[in-house]
């Protein structure tokens, strides 16, 4: 008999992947996925980008590079990410494979198996799954319309017998609840993490993809804010403003946290690729990545408001959800008694897929919620699919 770690125990393809595997028929309406649209990725200019290499520069991007990011796309995302107002100067910066790297990194550099971290409810399913691998113990704490529920942090924060190795937040445009939070939601966390020796992983996948100017001023991540007496690690990734096909996140962290997450990449894979490194400083130095994160925060906007109309005209009144202001995802709240995962059984045979809710419960339990994408589906197809996903709803429970 095999004798696998009990990490790897911790670790099941959930009943939602399965479910999914049956949705894989080529007419079905994806509103499932948390990957952008085949269609919108910037490929002439990823075409000219490498054709325009120079010799050197393609031998860089074939070449081992060093653990921290080839210095070519660290000088770059230093700049893009200064004008985001972040503290680049007194933190350190390292490119990743994808930003769950960057989580995965963090979670070994402080859990030993049973260490106790706080995360929201409902939460990134990357990260659970990052989470539970290393075996840490994890209490959720429920995320409301303007953030994390101040009054449950504060009490994980400051219960002595379990102090948490770290707290895990996405404050901008949340994966899947779509949340932003308030500047004062962000300001009273930080309130309570002061001085408390607990880092705080602060992951911002897609604080660039808003859609209303007047939000600007929430977007300032905490990070920004620069608190003094709190760790914050910061993560972010090119998945979302160029491609995930690239692999490449990154994280800033106080240099002590650096030193020692780059021995852990160091062990895991030496480096990230240097090759969609050299594509992602030229898109960055040339500018392009400007405009092209202004062009899909256009699509992504009117495809938003596409399925708030739909979702709005079609759904029981029973069922709320919140528009979303930036970000990938619409997070519908259903009567406490409805289970989404049979509301999905009957979405599949409709043609309509979808995320039920307990996949993003860190405990797997809370199912009366459910995940609408709509960055991955057209106008069109919006049109088409929400009403077929209110059917199903409809079916499990008779509102009427
Ligand atoms: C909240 C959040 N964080 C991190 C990631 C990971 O992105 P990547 O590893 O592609 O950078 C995702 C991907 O969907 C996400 O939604």
């Amino acid at each position: 008999m095999v004798r696998f770690s009990k990490s790897i125990n911790n670790l099941r393809s959930s009943e939602i992947r399965d479910l999914m595997s049956l949705a894989i028929k080529p007419d079905m309406i994806l509103f499932s996925g948390g990957m952008p649209d085949n269609n919108l990725f910037p490929l002439q200019e990823i075409d000219d980008i490498y054709n325009n290499l120079t010799e050197e520069e393609k031998q860089i991007a074939m070449q081992y590079g060093p653990t921290s990011g080839i210095p070519e796309l660290l000088g770059t995302l230093q700049e893009f990410l200064r004008k985001k107002g972040l503290p680049v100067d007194n933190n350190k910066l390292m490119i990743t494979t994808g930003s769950l790297q960057a989580i995965n990194i963090l979670t070994k550099t402080f859990i030993d198996p049973g260490d106790t971290i706080v995360v929201e409810n409902p939460c990134f399913i990357g990260a659970i799954s990052a989470f539970k691998s290393y075996e840490a113990e994890i209490i959720s704490v429920p995320l409301k319309a303007n953030g994390i529920d101040l009054d449950q942090l504060r009490a994980a924060v400051n219960d002595e017998k379990q102090k948490p190795k770290f707290v895990y937040l996405t404050p901008n445009f949340h994966n899947p609840a779509g949340t932003l939070y308030s500047v004062e939601t962000k300001l009273a966390l930080i309130d309570i993490l002061k001085d408390k020796n607990i880092p705080l992983i602060e992951d911002d996948a897609y604080s660039d993809l808003y859609f209303y100017e007047e939000d600007k001023p929430h977007l300032t991540t905490i990070k920004a804010m620069d608190p003094k007496g709190i760790d914050v690690c910061y993560t972010g990734s090119f998945s979302k403003i160029l491609g995930p096909g690239l692999r490449l996140g990154w994280m800033l962290v106080p240099e002590p946290i650096y030193q020692k997450a780059e021995l852990i990449k160091q062990a895991i894979d030496a480096c990230s690729p240097s090759f969609t490194q050299m594509l992602a400083h030229k898109f960055v130095s040339s500018g392009a990545v400007y405009d092209y994160i202004e062009t899909v925060r256009k699509e992504y906007k009117i495809r938003a408001e596409a399925m708030v109309t739909c979702l709005r005209k079609h759904l029981p009144q029973e069922i709320t959800f919140t528009a979303p202001r930036g970000g990938f995802y619409i997070w519908l709240d259903l009567p406490k008694h409805i289970d989404s995962t049979e509301v999905l059984k009957r979405a599949i045979d409709k043609g309509v897929v979808f995320v039920s809710g307990k996949t993003f419960d860190p405990h797997g339990i809370l199912n009366n919620k459910m995940r609408l994408s709509y960055c991955n589906t057209s106008v069109e197809k919006i049109r088409e699919g929400i009403p077929l996903v209110a059917e199903a709803i409809r079916e499990i429970e008779d509102f009427n």
